[in-house]
């Protein structure tokens, strides 16, 4: 009963790479520390950016990084952040902990991470407490070529040239921390706004809109239908969407998150399971509505914001959301990235939240040390499927169940690259049983097939600072051709990645 049918020859839809964005905010050690250490610090850096934090990131090709926020962006006035760091004035990160914020990491702090990185910046702007002036301004000091005032204030800081900038998002939550709006409000203000956020010279930007929270349908029904393309202006003004959607087990009623990362039951494992694999019913049904207003799909769903939530931390500040990352997110990391892959006629982008040191990290860093989570191992694992073309597949799988919650226990998705290689990866939630599988390939003669596999000894394994290479892939060796069918031994709560020639 556990088969999956790839029909190779129907793959048509490619997958895009920004699918295995991410997201860096202002928030707890994710910039300080986890970026960013300045030129004078004794970790190696380039011109203050962490070495090691680059070079792990280049390795699983992080294609896109949305910044500076989060709730940040809704309180960031870029102008605090550009000039020389001793006159940037400090500020108080209200949303976070209250700390002060001295600015050192700006906007042309923030480019030049993207250029190390090699990825695609993606801005999100202030329109809770900022002002239609100040984003458009922005734009112009990144982008306009000629001779401004912005322009040449950007010159002036060492910049001559103007940035290339594709993304940028119109204000963060306006649901919520972004201005407590409803939806009918924030679509004429998108309207507005985003009216403003000019192009320049030859830059194009994709103006994404802030969506709905969770299963929150209405917000995005009122966007698609108030703030989606008309005839009214020129152009497309809205090319993107966002959702949110963290997975975590409870909130109290004052808010405080419970559950934590590493200390937790069967019961919690499968909870967590089952409410990462609920991004299903949400990009369907969010889908959906798009669909309704939009059936050519010219307005792509970005999930900007995803990823576990649980409490912080023994210890740690609470607003700073430090948490450990365990086999239980490898899982939802796979599952989550399964979805965006399936429905990639859609989505264009999904940002996991929050790249360093908060929530469902890739990386953890303590002064010097850096260690990867089992999480940044499945991006590592699936980064294959970045810019492959999606090979539609049909799972089978039996159930794994407990207490409340029933869910399959195999995922997988599948693509084939430019060079012709067919790559499945594959998850089995099940904590007690391995699991074989009937792989049937249609349109594909397979003749070889080698993978890797990420498996912990436990539900809750995870590295630390002390064993930072407790869960890291390693050779498969349990799927073999055999006839018509690839036979898969899936171990239990693992992920799997194959490459199949
Ligand atoms: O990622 C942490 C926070 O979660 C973000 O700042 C906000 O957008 C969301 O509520």
């Amino acid at each position: 009963m556990n088969e999956i049918t790839l029909d190779v020859k129907s793959a048509a839809t490619k997958i895009d790479p920004n699918i295995y964005g991410h997201f860096s905010e202002h928030l707890g050690r994710c910039i300080y520390e986890g970026y960013w250490v300045g030129e004078d610090a004794p970790i190696p850096n380039v011109r203050g950016i962490r070495t090691d934090v680059v070079e792990a990131l280049r390795k699983i090709k992080a294609p896109v990084m949305r910044w500076p926020g989060g709730c940040f962006a809704d309180e960031y006035h870029w102008r605090d952040g550009i000039g020389p760091h001793e006159q940037r004035p400090s500020m108080i990160n209200t949303h976070w902990g209250g700390v002060v914020e001295n600015n050192h990491f700006g906007t042309h702090e923030f480019m030049d991470l993207c250029d190390q990185l090699g990825c695609e910046p993606y801005f999100c702007g202030n329109v809770g407490s900022g002002t239609v002036q100040e984003m458009s301004q922005w734009i112009e000091y990144l982008t306009f070529g000629g001779k401004s005032p912005l322009a040449d204030l950007r010159r002036q800081n060492g910049r001559e040239a103007p940035w290339r900038l594709k993304y940028f998002g119109v204000g963060n939550e306006k649901w919520g921390c972004g201005g407590r709006m409803t939806a009918e409000y924030y679509s004429d203000e998108y309207r507005r706004y985003s009216v403003y956020t000019r192009n320049y010279g030859d830059n194009e930007l994709y103006r994404i809109a802030c969506g709905a929270r969770n299963d929150d349908y209405h917000w995005t029904e009122v966007m698609m239908a108030k703030a989606g393309n008309d005839q009214l202006l020129a152009g497309p003004y809205m090319d993107g969407l966002a959702v949110h959607y963290y997975t975590q087990i409870k909130r109290l009623t004052d808010g405080t998150r419970v559950g934590s990362a590493t200390q937790f039951s069967e019961a919690e494992w499968i909870e967590i399971i089952a409410k990462g694999l609920f991004m299903d019913e949400l990009v369907r049904k969010h889908g959906a509505i798009m669909d309704k207003y939009d059936p050519a799909k010219k307005v792509a769903m970005i999930v900007d914001e995803w990823g576990t939530w649980y409490a912080v931390e023994p210890g740690t500040h609470p607003r700073f959301l430090y948490q450990q990352n365990s086999m239980r997110d490898a899982l939802v990391a796979a599952t989550s990235l399964d979805i965006f892959n399936k429905y990639c006629d859609r989505v264009r982008m999904a940002n996991i939240a929050q790249t360093i040191n908060v929530l469902q990290a890739m990386i953890l860093t303590q002064n010097e040390q850096m260690i990867l989570t089992p999480s940044y191992h499945v991006f590592d694992l699936y980064k294959v499927h970045q810019d492959a073309t999606l090979t539609p597949s049909e799972v089978q799988s039996e159930r794994y169940a407990l207490g409340d919650y029933d869910v399959p226990a195999l995922s997988a998705s599948a693509s084939v690259d430019g060079d012709g290689k067919l790559h499945l990866t594959l998850s089995n939630a099940n904590p007690h049983k391995d699991i074989p599988v009937r792989v049937f390939v249609n349109g594909f003669k397979a003749a070889r097939v080698q993978g890797q596999v990420l498996q912990g000894d436990s539900m809750n394994a995870h590295n630390t600072f002390t064993m930072p290479h407790v869960v890291e892939p390693k050779g498969f060796h349990g799927a073999q051709i055999s006839g018509e069918a690839l036979e898969v031994l899936m171990p239990k709560m693992a992920v799997v990645a194959l490459e199949i020639t």
